[in-house]
């Protein structure tokens, strides 16, 4: 994508960690905005599944590799597909919730949805989360907001929404998955979850999602004002 165009291009990245609000607040402001939604945790998923139905733990790093060769991985909209199975349905869930850092964590899972995620960027753009959107995937977003709150707060919002579904699971246990999965994420080498510079940082522990979802689309009027063009950069 080349001059004007490239101007126009609108990237909002949200960051953070689990149960921070990133992917209710994400899409409600795509909808309202008219920029796709990109969840890039579901890729993350996708390969968890993918090479736990293999077999191959996140340790075996030569099969890993080999296999990824062979991974046919595709987004359209909300939906993933791994090969022809749509696999949208089986990635939210406890299992894949506990493994999935475990995978997110090594270079060759990263540096496979790297490309596929960039190239989710056309017009008029996209409001991505995930964990290293402002500081690896789209570090010229003209817009980096950091979603957090408190680790208590994550794992009650996990667990009424696992509940919800039906899923019978122990507040405690979420937590504790929560707490664990945080240490994962930040610790890693590669692309660990941290504050993309020049992001803004909102702590959501204490509002509701449509006062968060407020708050971002006065940053993003603020930002991007009528004719689309980011003050902090605004295009890749
Ligand atoms: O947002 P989520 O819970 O669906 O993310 C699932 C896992 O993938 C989580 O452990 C962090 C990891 N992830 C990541 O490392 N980088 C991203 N851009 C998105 C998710």
């Amino acid at each position: 994508m080349k001059g004007k165009e490239e101007r126009r291009l609108r990237i909002v990245t949200i960051d953070g960690p689990a149960g921070s609000g990133k992917s209710t607040v994400a899409r409600a402001v795509a909808a309202r905005t008219g920029l796709r939604y990109l969840d890039t945790g579901l890729l993350y998923r996708a390969i968890a599944l993918f090479l736990s139905r293999k077999g191959i733990p996140p340790t075996e790093k030569d099969s890993l590799r080999t296999a990824l060769e062979d991974l046919q991985l595709t987004l359209e909209g909300d939906r993933v597909r791994i090969g022809a199975e749509d696999v949208s349905e089986a990635l939210r869930t406890p299992e894949i919730d506990r493994i999935v850092s475990l995978y997110a964590a090594l270079p060759s899972v990263r540096k496979r949805l790297l490309h596929l995620q960039q190239s989710q960027a056309v017009l008029p753009g996209l409001v991505a989360d995930g964990r290293d959107m402002g500081s690896v995937v789209f570090p010229e977003a003209g817009l980096k907001i950091f979603l957090t709150a408190g680790a208590e707060e994550r794992a009650r919002r996990r667990f009424l929404e696992q509940s919800s579904k039906g899923e019978k699971v122990l507040f405690e246990q979420v937590l504790s998955d929560v707490l664990s999965r945080d240490e994962t994420d930040s610790t890693r080498e590669i692309a660990p979850l941290s504050v993309p510079k020049n992001a803004i940082v909102v702590d959501t522990t204490e509002k509701t999602v449509e006062q968060v979802v407020i708050e971002i689309l006065r940053l993003i009027d603020r930002t991007f004002g009528e004719n689309g063009s980011g003050v902090a950069g605004g295009a890749l």
